[in-house]
């Protein structure tokens, strides 16, 4: 019998206050891009899409993240920006984040040594805001978010009918110091 596949991605999953704060912002950029806001609860930083996967396929991918050792960090996102062709607005940096960039690049290593193809093009870390943006949006915050990364999670997304629903199906916490 064929065991039931999930179509998984690793990310960064804002927590209490941060996802209140992500959802507000949200919701402003997208009025401005005349798009659709990311409901609070599917607020998260993708550090790797896999696409369907087994469940033995997934339980292979809960066993290659706990090895990935990396600390915590604290990233600062202060920049809103539109990809034009997927109609996406999000929230990124306008400086390189080399603690993140570590972290995807540890995990994208052990994924591909594993046998896992992920997309070829170049990280480009970005936390979607709206979709469906009709106009395009490119400004600076005033203040950047500051996110205290603790940790990182495999999630699994259902494509449902008005929106995609996220589960968060294990988390690794992140080396303290
Ligand atoms: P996006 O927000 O820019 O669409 C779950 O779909 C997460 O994986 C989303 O954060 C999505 O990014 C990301 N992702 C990366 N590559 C993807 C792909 N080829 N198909 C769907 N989602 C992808």
């Amino acid at each position: 019998m064929a065991s039931a596949s999930a179509r998984v991605f690793f990310a960064l999953w804002p927590d209490g206050a941060l996802r209140t704060a992500l959802a507000e912002l949200a919701r402003e950029v997208a009025q401005e891009a005349h798009g659709r806001a990311t409901t609070q609860e599917n607020l998260h930083l993708t550090l790797a899409f896999l696409g369907d996967q087994s469940a033995r396929q997934v339980r292979a991918l809960k066993a290659l993240a706990g090895a990935v050792a990396s600390h915590r960090f604290q990233l600062a996102l202060d920049e809103i920006g539109s990809f034009a062709r997927t109609g996406i607005a999000w929230l990124g940096a306008s400086a390189p984040q080399l603690a993140l960039v570590s972290l995807q690049s540890r995990l994208a290593l052990a994924l591909r040594e594993a046998g896992f193809s992920l997309d070829e093009r170049p990280y480009a870390p970005h936390l979607t805001l709206a979709r469906r943006a009709g106009a395009p949006v490119r400004r600076a915050l005033a203040r950047p978010i500051l996110w205290n990364v603790n940790s990182f999670v495999l999630a699994a997304s259902n494509l449902g009918r008005e929106r995609p629903i996220y589960r968060v199906l294990a988390e690794w916490a992140l080396d303290p110091g």
